[in-house]
């Protein structure tokens, strides 16, 4: 519709009402272009042309400007010849306080031109997610992992076959994270919980009286058991193998073989543990979960794995790395979270850095990247309660 009509007076209500939305926004585009060319040049979005008077700055070009009644303001951009979303999102620290806004939103469109920035008035992290977390019946039933900063539940399902790896530095919320997942799981009885725990607080004593138990190897009074305990699952892993009848390719978890979920609590500490008192003992252990994480999948088996960073040197090699699909980073260094994310991660390095607990970005093959925020449990006897041992 043009914006003015030759005979304004005679528009329907309808037409009026477009006619008002486009004077508006036009007004919007008006107000917020000088504020976003500084914004754009100020932070490195915008490129020097030659022109016949000389050299111009264009920036990406402001093509609408939205301010619903519920929710932010939202700019859509359109992207100069070769820009990525990622390219804005890389400078979005920048930008946010040119724009007014404590943090940005960046979503690339689907067009793969057009890049949509919302304007957040605080981190939409920042308070604590506590929502209820049921206990699955099968692994089917998604497990809640966290908030994404979009506002979408973040899950994930046993039943995919991935591996999981979570990192984080001291205190960044790992056992949290994982108290929430395991007493999500922990009643289906297609599941079972397995592994090692050096810290035993996560497996263990818990567990106690649960027919998970046995299946676990916990604290540093004998880590023999954590090698034997972690090759006996190799048995259990080659004995399915060996028995999966012909024409299958891989094995349906049922409650008669149940999906076997491997523990491993601060891998890495572990490991050294081990090394200190027999460089045999290290081998056997590491091994052991190599075969797990490599030849699992089809047997039901799913790996998880908790490490302060993924250093190759700290887990036992890179190969293990390479294994595990589901990736969560709460608190790391830059270099630790382009390590399990890759380079597209690296716009969230200085940030991260410093992250609240709780804080993690997420990421796996056909998942993008995401921010968010994981669970919050309760406090260490209400995972005791939650996954049903004896002793609670
Ligand atoms: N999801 C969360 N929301 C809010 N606070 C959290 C969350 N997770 C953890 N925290 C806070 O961070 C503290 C440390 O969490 P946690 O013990 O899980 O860290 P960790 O990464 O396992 O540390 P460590 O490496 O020392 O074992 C908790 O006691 C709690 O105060
Ligand atoms: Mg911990």
């Amino acid at each position: 519709m043009s914006l003015f009509p030759a005979r304004r007076r005679w528009l329907s209500g309808p037409q009026r009402g477009a006619y008002r939305r486009e004077v508006h926004a036009q007004a919007d585009r008006q107000r917020w272009r000088p504020v976003w060319h500084a914004a754009a040049e100020g932070s490195g979005l915008s490129r020097d042309v030659a022109v016949a008077a000389g050299i111009t700055t264009i920036v990406p070009e402001l093509v609408s400007v939205g301010r619903p009644t519920v929710g932010p303001t939202a700019l859509v951009v359109r992207l100069l010849p070769g820009q990525l979303a990622a390219d804005v999102r890389a400078v979005a620290d920048r930008l946010a306080p040119a724009l007014g806004a404590v943090q940005l939103r960046v979503t690339g469109l689907s067009d793969g031109v057009h890049v949509r920035i919302e304007l957040l008035d605080r981190d939409p992290l920042a308070e604590a997610f506590r929502p209820m977390l049921p206990a699955v019946a099968t692994i089917t039933d998604p497990l809640i992992l966290g908030l994404a900063d979009d506002g979408v539940v973040v899950s994930h399902a046993l039943a995919d076959a991935t591996h999981l790896a979570v990192q984080g530095m001291n205190g960044s919320g790992k056992s949290r994270f994982c108290y929430g997942l395991l007493s999500q799981c922990a009643h289906a009885p297609d599941v079972l919980v397995a592994g090692s725990d050096i810290t035993g607080l996560l497996l263990g004593g818990p567990w106690a009286g649960t027919r998970h138990r046995e299946h676990q190897a916990a604290g540093t009074g004998d880590l023999e058991q954590h090698a034997a305990s972690l090759e006996r699952l190799v048995e259990l892993m080659d004995q399915r193998l060996a028995d999966m009848p012909r024409g299958v390719d891989k094995i349906a978890p049922s409650s008669d073989v149940p999906l076997v979920l491997v523990v491993a609590e601060e891998w890495p500490g572990l490991l050294r543990a081990a090394q200190a008192r027999d460089r045999k003992l290290a081998d056997r252990i590491t091994s052991a979960m190599l075969r797990l994480a490599s030849e699992g999948r089809k047997a039901a088996f799913r790996v998880l794995v908790l490490a302060q960073r993924f250093e190759a040197a700290a887990v036992g090699g890179g190969y293990l790395r390479e294994q595990l699909g589901l990736t969560i980073s709460f608190r790391v260094p830059t270099e630790s979270l382009v390590m399990l994310h890759g380079d597209d991660a690296r716009e969230l390095g200085a940030a991260h850095r410093t992250a609240e607990p709780g804080i993690a970005v997420v990421s796996a093959p056909g998942r993008p990247l995401a921010r968010m925020r994981a669970p919050w449990f309760g406090e260490y006897r209400d995972y005791c309660a939650a996954v049903g041992g004896d002793d609670w």
